[in-house]
């Protein structure tokens, strides 16, 4: 049975205890809190205890996202985990957290797209459900970037954060997701990522030496292809919905960097009173920004039943997306 529409029927999130300010930071670099939040609007993340592993935050939000919906674990025919921190290679942290809920009639999988995982995951779990093959769906965004961030690259270790966040997918009637943009240029494949652990160069006493281990960055660069790439995929993803910036309540990014969306907000004419920013509490926590974002976004009550959201993001692979939203409400 083809199914016309499927929306978002619960959500959760779960956010670590522990509180890194600035503050603290520059007890462990040089670095200042004016420099941090000048340059990227963080002032805090919170960062998860070291027996906590991606599996155990998703998990948390995942349980929330399921209360939300009026779920029982064993209902789930899908659980899609969108995360570039997984407990381990293998098995997937979905597996992890499908055990973890007792989830035992899902099929899971995750998704490596970095900070666009979120919405290439939702887009993924949305085709199973758009052509019948299952009734519902776990997505999760969930990363311990704590475990990959190099505690003595000042250039790095302010920007991220630990986090998760969770949505339940369903077919519904009226609204839920109108259009989605995706695009990928692996091609600056280099511009950030992990060079050790992998096939290509797997663990070994010189890579360990050699911090190579630890998540590297070319952060100017990214920069410029963030605003374009962020602001493109909105663009597109709203005019395949024949819509335009005038129809969206509330724009809900990937939260990198606050000099990052206001470039974005200036180049698509959408006024930063519109855009959910969140960033300042969590700083960059890759494909569980979005997550926590729309999660923040609907129990602040930013957006309410009818109303036009977009999800976009930007990161790592590179990646890049949006999804329009007509927002059905979690009861729906
Ligand atoms: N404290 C103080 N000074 C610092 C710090 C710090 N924490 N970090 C860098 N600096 C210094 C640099 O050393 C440099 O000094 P120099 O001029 O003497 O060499 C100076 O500040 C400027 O450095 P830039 O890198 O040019 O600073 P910029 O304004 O570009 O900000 C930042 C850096 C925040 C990383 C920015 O480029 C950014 O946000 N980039 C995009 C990140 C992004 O979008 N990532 C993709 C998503 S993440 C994912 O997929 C997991």
């Amino acid at each position: 049975m083809k199914i016309e529409s499927v929306g978002i029927v619960g959500i959760g999130a779960y956010l670590p205890e522990k509180v890194l300010t600035n503050e603290d930071l520059e007890k462990m670099v040089d670095t200042s809190d004016e420099w941090i939040m000048t340059r990227t609007g963080i002032k805090e993340r919170h960062l998860a205890r070291e027996d906590e592993a991606a599996s155990d935050l998703g998990a948390k939000a995942a349980e929330e996202a399921l209360k939300s919906a009026s779920m029982k674990a064993e209902e789930l025919d899908l659980i899609v985990c969108a995360t570039i921190t997984p407990d381990m290679d293998f098995p997937s942290t979905s597996c992890l957290i499908q055990r973890k809920l007792n989830a035992a009639n899902a099929v899971c999988f995750d998704v490596s797209a970095a900070c666009t995982g979120y919405i290439y995951a939702i887009t993924i779990a949305e085709q199973f459900l758009k052509n019948g093959f299952y009734k519902n769906a776990l997505v999760i965004g969930t990363e311990k970037l704590s475990g990959i961030t190099d505690w003595e690259d000042r250039n790095t270790c302010v920007l991220f954060g630990d986090g998760a966040g969770a949505c339940i997918l369903k077919p519904v009637e009226n609204g839920g997701i109108i259009s989605t943009y995706l695009g990928s240029d692996g091609n600056q494949a280099d511009l950030l990522k992990i060079p050790a652990g992998g096939s290509r160069m797997p663990a070994s006493l010189f890579t360990v030496k050699a911090r190579l281990h630890f998540l590297k960055m070319e952060g100017s660069e990214l920069f410029k292809h963030a605003v374009r790439l962020m602001a493109d995929a909105a663009e597109k993803a709203l005019s395949q919905a024949g819509l335009t910036c005038k129809d969206v309540t509330c724009l809900i990014p990937h939260q990198a960097n606050i000099r990052i969306l206001q470039a974005v907000a200036k180049k698509i004419g959408l006024p930063m009173e519109r855009i959910y920013l969140n960033i300042e509490k969590y700083g960059n926590m890759s494909s569980a920004s979005t997550a926590v974002a729309l999660y923040e976004a609907v129990k602040y009550k930013r957006i309410k039943k009818g109303d036009i959201l977009v999800l976009v993001a930007f990161g790592s692979g590179l990646t890049w997306g949006a999804t329009v939203i007509e927002w059905t409400g979690e009861d729906s």
